[in-house]
């Protein structure tokens, strides 16, 4: 039976008659509830997994318990929809035990758009965002997926990279598909094995054993009603498991399930979980049983509100200076100067014996790697250099234990630095992370974590969390430097001061919201920029031009400016503004050569300049002026009204700021 077909299908399962709906008053999705805030340390000692990092980047929730399902399952996914957004599609396991699925193609509000309020009834579900890898953002394949009973639905994230072999064998053996995607065989394999009288869990497990590639799976029963079962294989994303009061939670990522509880454990690698309403069993693929302890979540669900800003991105700006506090907080004293790092895993002999530095990320990440290689140098003494880390475990690096490897994540979930991080681990590298989400994979393959903790991000494009690495960055590189004694007390406080003062010259910057707005006014119909910087500032230009090209769609290039007359100039035109980052630090000179030589070529220049600096100004088109700050720490001044600029202008060229096209938060494929 057919319910309802809009731009999407509701396709109820089982086939024995009319599934019960009910009414819901219009569905307020994705704004957080107030709760507590809570920072407590976390459970490292769930492993440190090896993965394969080939996986599509999607959102999972799944529900068992007393409410009804379906609005919890959509309200989970709004608050993932950052991870994917070609398609979404929940299954509600209704009380006469038949399966609903209802599936549309594009964002959650289109699905929503076509349940038009009436949900499918039932207490218990699964639900998904989709960021296709195989297969086109269509219907049929958006998940979740069912077996040819329509007995077994499964959500996915990940590749199965054998699913070819996979599906040609239960083709043979009867199975009909109806999708392009990987993920299908999953439910299909489930129905071989409950054929065989194997219970589910069961067969759960042997499936996960069967798949190969990195996987997150979440799936249910028609026959074992309120029961969910889930397993993770290598690092295709993670499982979270959410304990309520007679009723559980699973999802990809904390944010989904923070407005209904805090308690929470992860699946490691290698592990899989059977939920019901009253808790949850852990084990490992081959059966073994393993014990977690649940525990609390360091955010609450009002940070990841609105906020009453236009959109996530704006909010997680404008939270810049908060974001240094949080990040200083019991970190730093000045009387004496001291520097204290939670829990670093690395004593004074052993660090010591560290003798360089690579620190490695990837895209926004990366470039606060390529700020922070200065930092290490600077302050820590130790020779350092930055790689991509999609590149690094594809070279022969030179790593042993005397080098240290920073790995730089907002999300710790990163395919292409876990896999960085890997090889520094075969390697025998020591390895620190710099991650926003603890609990996250990177932070259990590290030997330690230093946590930006500045509370979830939500939009796609990255704002805070650079802001946060850079802190993080430069208080590690003064702690590696008191340690091996080449940071004098002296110079120490006075590094502590300028970070004490970024909050207070970055409110400065974000004073000066309005005037970036009428300069995107100015300059929104571009197609092509190209961004400058020198010396520290090189990395902002480059995150300038990221930030442009991610939210606003429009061209941009990010380079060193020594690099200019080696063959950007050519693009130099009245049609191609070039932003300068220009602050007056020993390289201004250079800068306003640069400026020279654009202004000669017919260029249009916007210069980032030190407040009050005529001289640049008189010589330029536009202005935005930043705080004098100290050298080392520029880039975290200088790289806001980037963003800002970003923004307004991807505002007024009418993009989707908070959800780029083609773009997912968390990028767990290679
Ligand atoms: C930043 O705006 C981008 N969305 C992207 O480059 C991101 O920084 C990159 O994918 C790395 O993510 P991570 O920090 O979670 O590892």
């Amino acid at each position: 039976m057919r319910v309802r077909k809009a731009q999407g299908t509701l396709v109820p399962a089982g086939g024995l008659g009319d599934t019960p709906r009910f009414k819901t008053s219009p569905l307020r999705l994705g704004e957080g509830n107030v709760g507590g805030e809570v920072r407590d340390s976390w459970n490292k000692a769930e492993g440190r997994g090896q993965g394969d990092g080939q996986s599509n980047m999607c959102g999972i929730v799944g529900y068992v318990g007393h409410q009804m399902a379906a609005p919890i399952l959509l309200d989970g996914l709004a608050r993932l929809e950052y991870r994917g957004y070609d398609s979404a599609g929940i299954a509600v396991l209704d009380y006469q035990g038949h399966v609903t699925v209802c599936k549309t193609p594009g964002k959650l509000t289109t699905l929503i758009e076509s349940l038009n309020s009436h949900l499918p009834l039932g207490a218990s579900g699964i639900g998904h965002t989709r960021w296709a890898t195989h297969g086109r953002p269509n219907t049929v394949n958006a998940h979740p997926h069912l077996d040819c009973g329509k007995q077994v639905a499964v959500v996915h994230n990940g590749i199965v990279e054998n699913y070819l072999e996979l599906k040609e064998e239960l083709k043979r053996s009867g199975h009909a598909f109806n999708s392009e995607t990987d993920s299908e065989v999953i439910p299909h394999l489930i129905e071989s094995l409950l054929a065989k009288e194997i219970p589910f869990e069961d067969a759960v497990r042997e499936v996960a054993q069967l798949l190969r590639g990195a996987q997150a799976v979440v799936a249910m029963c028609a026959q074992e009603p309120g029961h969910l079962v889930a397993f993770r294989s290598g690092n295709a994303g993670g499982i979270t498991v959410g304990y309520g009061e007679g009723e559980m939670f699973l999802a990809s990522d904390l944010p989904a399930i923070l407005p209904y509880t805090t308690r929470v454990a992860f699946l490691a690698p290698g592990e899989m979980v059977s939920v019901r309403r009253e808790g949850a069993r852990y084990h490992s693929f081959a059966g073994q049983e393993i014990t977690k302890t649940p525990r609390r979540a360091p955010y609450s669900a009002v940070a990841i509100a609105k906020g009453g800003y236009r959109h996530f991105m704006l909010k997680e700006i404008m939270e810049q200076p908060d974001v240094i506090r949080r990040t200083l907080v019991g970190r730093i004293s000045f009387d004496p100067p001291d520097v204290w790092l939670e829990d670093f895993p690395f004593n004074s002999a052993e660090i010591q014996d560290i003798h360089r530095v690579l620190l490695t990320g990837m895209g926004t990440s990366l470039h606060a790697c390529q700020v922070g290689r200065l930092f290490i140098e600077s302050l820590a003494g130790l020779p350092a250099e930055s790689d991509n880390a999609s590149e690094l475990r594809y070279r022969d690096p030179i790593l042993d234990r005397h080098t240290l490897v920073i790995s730089v994540g907002q999300s710790g979930e990163t395919a292409d630095t876990l896999g960085a991080m890997e090889t520094a681990a075969q390697l025998q590298a020591r390895q620190i992370t710099i991650c926003n989400v603890e609990g996250s994979q990177a932070t259990r393959m590290a030997h330690g974590t230093v946590g930006i903790g500045v509370g979830p991000e939500i939009g796609v494009a990255s704002t805070k969390c650079l802001t946060g690495a850079l802190v993080a960055l430069c208080l590690l590189a003064a702690y590696l430097g008191k340690a091996r004694g080449v940071l004098d007390s002296q110079r120490l406080g006075k590094v502590l001061q300028d970070l004490a003062a970024m909050p207070r010259l970055l409110s400065q910057v974000l004073d000066q919201g309005q005037h970036i707005e009428e300069l995107a006014k100015k300059y929104f119909r571009y197609d092509h920029f190209l961004f400058l910087g020198r010396g520290i500032n090189t990395p902002v230009a480059m995150e300038g031009a990221l930030k442009l090209k991610e939210v606003s769609y429009i061209h941009a290039e990010g380079y060193a400016a020594g690099e200019m007359k080696h063959g950007p100039i050519a693009l130099i035109d009245e049609n191609m503004p070039v932003v300068v980052i220009a602050p007056r630090d020993h390289l201004y000179d250079k800068m306003c050569g640069n400026v020279e030589e654009v202004k000669a070529r017919g260029g249009t220049v916007i210069a980032l300049i030190t407040q009050g600096d005529r001289e640049l100004a008189s010589k330029v088109d536009d202005t935005i002026e930043i705080p004098e700050s100290p050298y080392l720490l520029s880039p975290i001044i200088s790289v806001v009204p980037l963003q800002l600029l970003a923004y307004h202008i991807a505002v007024l060229r009418g993009c989707d700021v908070d959800q780029p096209r083609n773009l997912a938060k968390t990028v767990t494929v290679e």
